[in-house]
């Protein structure tokens, strides 16, 4: 775990989250001299912003709050790690393009479809020009998620453990990785100095439909209520890219190894079922 090497502290929002060795402080993005008041008062190495409205629909409706929250607030703290010369790491999104081409590289300029991807693809302008060794992480994640916020993988299990009939797409394809996985290699890519854009995704490019496929199958049960739908037949949904796949080689070259495939995952998921991060977090 990322606490036994560091010392933690979780800047919060209106949610207060309690964690064993973990500080906690509400902190207001705001205003950058808030946040300097917070850095000061903190002394952080290391910034990791995870601020997000990360609602698809949400951002549609509410496109000023989108920005606010997505592109402004970022910029805020990259203003305010790069006055104080702090490390930031500023987590993004595999929803930047199209969706014409699968396994996207870096370089690749960004193209987003809706208002989520275009807030979230203004934060990595906003954040470079404000802080310019900043590393963005460009990411899709799942694992144990609190009560109060399903992941994608609770989502798949939680109903097929009760019984309940799931829809999956079999027409949108992404290279998800467990957030273990994702957090180590955040780690160590920050330890080696990296900055700009990393992918940081899985080996694998599958669609959701074949995802959750394999996450029944890791879990014992039932693949007959997982019927296949496609996203392409929901037109009342805010446009979104049907390929959102991302290629990791940049990440995997300079940490020098793979990053891992849905399978290979899926098994650090079991385990931690039966591991004592996980009660943490079922108790949040
Ligand atoms: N989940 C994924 O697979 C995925 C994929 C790609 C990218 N990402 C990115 O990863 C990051 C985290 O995603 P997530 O799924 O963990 O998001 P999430 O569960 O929706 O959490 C969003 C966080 O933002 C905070 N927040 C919202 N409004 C805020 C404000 N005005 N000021 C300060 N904090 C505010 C929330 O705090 P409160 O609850 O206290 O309001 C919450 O902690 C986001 O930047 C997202 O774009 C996620």
């Amino acid at each position: 775990m990322l606490r036994d090497s560091c010392s933690v502290i979780l800047g919060l929002h209106h949610r207060q989250v309690f964690l064993e060795r973990v500080r906690s402080k509400a902190v207001s993005l705001e205003s950058v001299d808030k946040l300097l008041e917070f850095f000061d008062s903190v002394y952080p190495n290391i910034v990791i912003h995870t601020t997000g409205l990360t609602s698809v629909e949400r951002c549609e409706r509410n496109s000023s709050l989108a920005y606010h929250i997505n592109t402004k607030l970022a910029a805020n703290v990259a203003r305010a790690c790069g006055i104080r010369g702090i490390i930031l790491i500023h987590i993004s999104t595999d929803h930047l393009f199209t969706g014409e081409f699968p396994f996207v590289e870096e370089s690749q300029p960004i193209q987003p479809l809706n208002i989520y991807g275009q807030s979230k693809g203004s934060a990595e302008t906003k954040v470079l020009e404000n802080c310019p060794n900043a590393l963005i992480i460009r990411t899709n994640f799942y694992g144990w998620g609190p009560p109060y916020r399903c992941s994608f993988s609770d989502r798949i299990i939680k109903t097929l453990r009760k019984g309940q009939p799931l829809m999956l797409f079999e027409d949108v394809f992404f290279t998800p990785t467990i957030i273990e996985v994702l957090a180590r290699s955040v780690f160590d890519l920050c330890r080696v100095g990296a900055s700009g854009i990393y992918h940081v995704v899985g080996d694998e490019r599958l669609s959701k439909l074949d995802f959750g496929l394999k996450v029944a199958r890791h879990f014992e049960l039932d693949i007959d209520l997982i019927n296949i739908s496609k996203l392409t037949d929901q037109p009342h949904l805010v446009r979104r890219p049907l390929e959102m796949s991302l290629s990791n080689q940049k990440t995997c070259s300079v940490l020098g190894r793979s990053l891992g495939n849905v399978d290979a995952h899926l098994v650090k998921l079991r385990q931690q079922e039966h591991g004592q991060a996980f009660r943490e977090i079922q108790n949040l």
